[in-house]
């Protein structure tokens, strides 16, 4: 989004929370007017990430260039589209980073325009509003009524905010249907960590955080699919269109990963606890005066992946499992492929000196029966993306096979 210098930017702020609450991702832009108008400060509180002010920023430029940055959208909005800045898109300027930004995407632009109403019918701007127009910019608005200047009404106001939504979504309709190649696919995804009781007051626990198993499940939502998303304790907040199961130790998540079958798709992320203490006490273990300590006897847990790799009919058409290793990554990762019966295997290395449990990013492996892709270190939300992506690409191969 760019934000244009006029005094309807503050609506911005509005627009941009009502786009997040709809799960879209929003990376904004600032014209130096614009600054005069909202800070970038609450702008980055709101869209939780960095705003882009200075073409000649030369951090902003090595670390993402005004190239990629009109590039890696789905579409760029202008509010308020300012008289000037209308005029600068029509004579095709480039002087600023808002401009460069338009005159480099090639993604669908949409603006919403908002000035004085002398100004919008001036005959310049209707000039300039029709080259653009003629270019294929998308224009919303402006609407008629009362202006921030006294005794001033008429055509020029900013479109309410729940219209430019609505019409930022129209616009953007095509692209997000690309997007959905999971349509009508259920996808079923595990994440997080097991507790495992000893007593009413401790448990078995491990490092996961949950966080690979959250993304899986948003990108697949993203992606069309109907999804399940069976999660052990975390603390994270549940994403968007997905229903969400929360247990607590494995036997409970097995038990609600089998009713939720039958999936297209299933993501086997969570840290399951391999072991379980084998009669968990009613009670609180107390101290004996004697001194030391009681002995916990384990027993194995249900493997989940396995039985439900090796579940027959019910077997979802395409499985993947995570291997948490710390030495031998890829050679490991292969045996338990073949030992669960996974079509997939995603290896990751989750040694202390990695970083990875609990962290916001993943160096993962893609392995199958006949390859081995090593994938570089990106973000979760990427790796799920990813794997996504893939899956996809392999379960519509099969239907097609199939047809
Ligand atoms: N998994 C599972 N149920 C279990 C244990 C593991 O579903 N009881 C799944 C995990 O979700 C993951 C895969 O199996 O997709 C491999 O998990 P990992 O912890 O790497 O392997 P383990 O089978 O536990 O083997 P080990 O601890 O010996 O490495």
């Amino acid at each position: 989004m760019i934000i244009g210098g006029g005094i309807a930017a503050y609506k911005c702020l509005d627009l941009i929370r009502r786009l997040k609450e709809r799960s879209h991702h929003v990376r904004v832009v600032m014209t130096k007017a614009a600054q005069q108008f909202v800070t970038p400060l609450s702008v980055g509180a709101l869209t939780n990430e960095r705003v882009f002010t200075d073409l000649f920023d030369l951090g902003d430029e090595r670390e993402i260039g005004h190239i990629r940055l009109s590039r890696d959208t789905d579409i760029v909005v202008v509010a308020p589209a300012t008289a000037d800045l209308i005029a600068r898109m029509a004579g095709g300027h480039a002087d600023d980073l808002a401009t460069a930004v338009l005159l480099a995407t090639d993604k669908p632009v949409l603006l919403a325009p908002a000035m004085n109403p002398r100004m919008w019918l001036n005959p310049a701007t209707r000039r300039n509003v029709t080259q653009l127009a003629n270019d294929g910019v998308r224009i919303v608005g402006p609407a008629v009524g009362e202006m921030a200047e006294r005794d001033e009404e008429g055509v020029g106001r900013l479109v309410e905010v729940s219209d430019l939504v609505g019409a930022i979504e129209t616009a953007l309709a095509p692209e997000l249907a690309k997007h959905r190649i999971l349509t009508g696919r259920h996808v079923l995804v595990t994440g997080g960590p097991t507790h495992e009781p000893i007593d009413p007051v401790r448990y078995i626990a491990n490092r996961s955080s949950g966080k690979q198993g959250y993304a899986l499940a948003a990108a697949a939502a993203r992606s069309g699919a109907r999804v399940t998303l069976v999660s052990g304790p975390v603390s994270l907040p549940e994403p968007p269109g997905v229903d969400v199961v929360h247990v607590t130790t494995a036997a409970e998540m097995l038990k609600a990963v089998q009713a939720a079958l039958p999936a297209d798709l299933a993501i086997f992320a969570a840290a399951v606890a391999d072991w379980r203490i084998a009669s968990p006490r009613s009670d609180k273990i107390k101290k004996s005066s004697a001194g030391g300590a009681p002995a916990l006897e384990l027993v194995e847990n249900p493997d989940i992946l396995k039985t439900i790799a090796q579940s027959g009919s019910t077997r979802p058409r395409l499985v993947i499992g995570f291997a948490a290793e710390t030495l031998d990554v890829l050679a490991h990762a292969k045996k338990k492929l073949k030992a669960k019966g996974a079509d997939w295997i995603i290896a990751n290395d989750v040694s202390a000196a990695a970083g990875i449990m609990g962290g916001d990013s993943n160096a993962v492996h893609l392995i199958t029966s006949d390859s081995v892709e090593s994938w570089p270190q990106m973000s979760k939300a990427e790796v799920a993306s990813k794997i996504v992506e893939r899956a996809a690409a392999q379960l519509n191969a099969n239907r097609a096979a199939a047809e």
